[in-house]
């Protein structure tokens, strides 16, 4: 009998908690129902605001965190509204919980969410704070993805790139030899730079299906400016957030360049997201000729055609090809994960994530 799990899911681009309801059997998951549920404009700037340092971080960061929590119990009772179960016949919500700052390399990683809170408001028991067991143990603690990557989407005739553009960008190498070990790792930017590009000169959250960004080509001086970044040089395991890729970061590019134009820059950030994929799968995965995209860059064509000429000799397709929607296969994951942690497995992959070993992630909040 499979049994029904809730995962939530907000990354760093602060858009939504995208909430999903999974039957998993056997690690295999079929979604049921989803949602995305947006966060409060209010809540997504103090969100955005804890993710640098700043002054009086403790008591702003304890303001949010029950704020954070009581969106996704909304969003847990909207999801089981919408696809009529009630809470006793959930087994566990897999809650990811807000990351506020990342810093592997200093031995942190912290995400807020409070699952206590989550399992008051729900009455389902709550499994959260998945990466710091991880960065425990040694590893960077993100990405943690590619093990449910490999549960899901392995295939013994092909060898796979699966690629989610969230905030960040994030890429899993499954090769069909299923001897050879999983590599995945952070690319760099995702849509964070395009979007916080386009809320400045269009007002908008982000650049719908791309169309700004298409209007011009990119300008391949200040490609090549960007890509001078050590991040896109640097070995794996590595992971990276907006403590690196963020509006500061940007305007330093754009010292010698403020003859461009804002459109231009536009193209040139988008093709940015396109390379540094692009050259991480030639460099890590030469011969794979599937790549399969998840996340809201999925939905930004002008991203997907740049995709596809830069990886002309592969397939770029999205997940539904894999038989899921690409909206939901990060939430989808983190019910994934909360099923392992209650079955006392583990979850992380330490060849991914540099870890001492494979461990058990997470913390159970009982209903
Ligand atoms: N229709 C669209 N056109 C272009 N970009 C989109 C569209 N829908 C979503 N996106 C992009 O996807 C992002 C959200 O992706 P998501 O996978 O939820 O990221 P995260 O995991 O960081 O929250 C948005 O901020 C936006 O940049
Ligand atoms: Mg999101």
């Amino acid at each position: 009998m499979p049994e029904l799990f809730i995962g939530l899911m907000s990354g760093t681009s602060l858009d939504a908690i995208d909430a999903t309801l999974v039957a998993i059997e056997n690690d295999q998951c079929q979604s049921i129902a989803s949602l995305s549920h947006p966060l409060p404009a209010e809540l997504k700037q103090q969100l955005q605001t804890l993710t640098l340092p700043g002054d009086n971080e403790i008591e702003r960061m304890a303001e949010a965190e029950p704020l954070f929590a009581s969106e996704s119990a909304t969003a847990v009772h909207n999801l089981l509204e919408k696809s009529g179960y009630k809470p006793d016949q959930i087994k566990a919500i897999g809650s990811h919980g807000q990351t506020i700052r990342h810093r592997p390399e200093k031995g942190y990683t912290l995400q807020i969410g409070d699952p206590s809170l989550i399992a008051e408001l729900t009455g389902i028991t709550v499994v959260g704070d998945f990466r710091r067991r991880d960065v425990a143990a040694g590893g960077q603690g993100a990405p943690l993805v590619p093990a449910f990557h490999k549960a899901v989407f392995h295939q013994g005739d092909e060898d796979r790139v699966i690629v989610n553009i969230g905030g960040m960008a994030n890429l899993t190498l499954l090769s069909a030899d299923s001897s050879i070990p999983v590599t995945g790792f952070d690319t760099g930017p995702g849509n964070i730079l395009m979007d916080y590009w386009t809320q400045q000169h269009l007002g908008q959250p982000f650049d719908n299906n791309g169309d700004w960004a298409a209007k011009t080509s990119a300008d391949e001086a200040l490609l090549k400016q960007f890509l001078t970044e050590s991040y896109f040089q640097q070995a794996t395991p590595k992971s990276t957030g907006r403590e690196l890729f963020n509006p500061d970061w940007l305007s330093g590019q754009l010292n010698n360049f403020s003859h461009l134009s804002a459109n231009t820059v536009a193209a040139t950030l988008c093709k940015l997201t396109a390379v540094s994929i692009a050259t991480h799968i030639k460099q890590y995965s030469p011969d794979s000729k599937a790549v399969y995209i998840c996340g809201g860059g999925a939905r930004n064509a002008n991203l997907m055609e740049l995709l596809r000429q830069e990886l002309s000799h592969c397939k770029v397709q999205s997940t539904s090809f894999l038989g899921i929607d690409p909206d939901w296969v990060e939430a989808i994951a983190f019910a994934w994960l909360a099923s392992r942690t209650l079955g006392r497995l583990t979850s992380n992959l330490p060849e991914v994530t540099g870890a001492k070993g494979l461990r058990m992630l997470g913390a159970i909040y009982p209903a």
